[in-house]
């Protein structure tokens, strides 16, 4: 794959098509070398990612956006995670002159108080710290499968990023979570303990609740929010072109 890197999503597409995610990581490994980067939140999909990467030990950066407002359940994770693999996962973290005049100026909650602000902390706690992951990358490597929301169904299993100016990459795209869940059981993949106790997607605490069955799997995040604006903004391009959030009921609302 030697076209401009903008140019190779459709040969990546088609390629993916016929096979399997060990063998989707192994051709990003050779063909991007040192250029491949995972981002886990330490969910079930990113559990698996990671667990094909460590267990064939593909030369794929697998880094995290520690928020510094996730689930301790999360944080056991991570550390089970280090304990089961022994190989290093990067962080990234908040700018902290930024975050202490954020949270100086407006609290620890600002984010229940409008989506100006929420988005604000998103930024502050994720989207500029992957930018500064993602800087020199060529490929992304996300969990992201077409089920978690209506919005995902529209991505593609590979895409060009334009914000990041690279090719995002979704192995799991077309896994159901029964699947993921079945091959986390069979393989004995570390899963995050919030699963058992209906939380699906999980992001930060504050923003993260349980959802009940029959809901829709983003239905506990931001959950005060309209579900066009469920997005934090790390997948900004792919999946909120065209949308217009808007804020229904803050928690305390009623
Ligand atoms: S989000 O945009 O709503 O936060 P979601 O939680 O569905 O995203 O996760 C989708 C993918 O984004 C994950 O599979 C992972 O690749 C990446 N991701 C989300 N949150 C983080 C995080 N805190 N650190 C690293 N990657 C993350
Ligand atoms: Fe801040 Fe909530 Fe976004 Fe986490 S999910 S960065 S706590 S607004």
């Amino acid at each position: 794959m030697d076209a401009p890197l903008e140019a190779q999503v459709d040969d990546l597409r088609r390629y993916l098509r016929g096979h399997s995610v060990p063998e989707t990581l192994t051709l990003l490994a050779d063909h991007f070398p040192g250029r491949a980067s995972f981002s886990t939140s330490f969910g079930l999909e990113d559990q698996l990612i990671t667990h094909f990467i460590f267990e064939h030990g593909l030369p794929i950066r697998v880094f995290t956006l520690d928020t510094g407002r996730n689930f301790q359940e999360t944080y056991a994770t991570w550390n089970k995670t280090l304990l089961r693999y022994g190989r290093p996962i990067e962080v990234f973290a908040p700018q902290a002159a930024s975050l202490e005049a954020l949270v100086t100026q407006k609290g620890p909650n600002s984010f229940y108080e409008s989506l100006d602000n929420r988005k604000e902390c998103c930024h502050l706690r994720k989207v500029e710290p992957l930018a500064r992951a993602l800087a020199g990358q060529q490929v992304w490597v996300t969990g992201i499968r077409a089920e978690q929301s209506q919005n995902r169904q529209h991505m593609h299993r590979a895409e060009w990023d334009a914000g990041h100016r690279l090719l995002k990459v979704h192995p799991l795209f077309d896994w159901t979570w029964a699947q993921c869940l079945a091959y986390a059981q069979e393989h004995g993949v570390p899963v995050n303990p919030l699963h058992q106790k209906g939380f699906v997607s999980i992001g930060c605490a504050p923003c993260t609740r349980a959802i009940a069955p029959g809901e829709d799997f983003r239905a506990g995040r931001w959950w005060w929010e309209n579900a066009a604006a469920k997005e934090c903004g790390l997948h900004d391009t792919a999946e909120r072109q065209g949308l217009d959030p808007v804020v229904e009921r803050m928690p305390g609302q009623g």
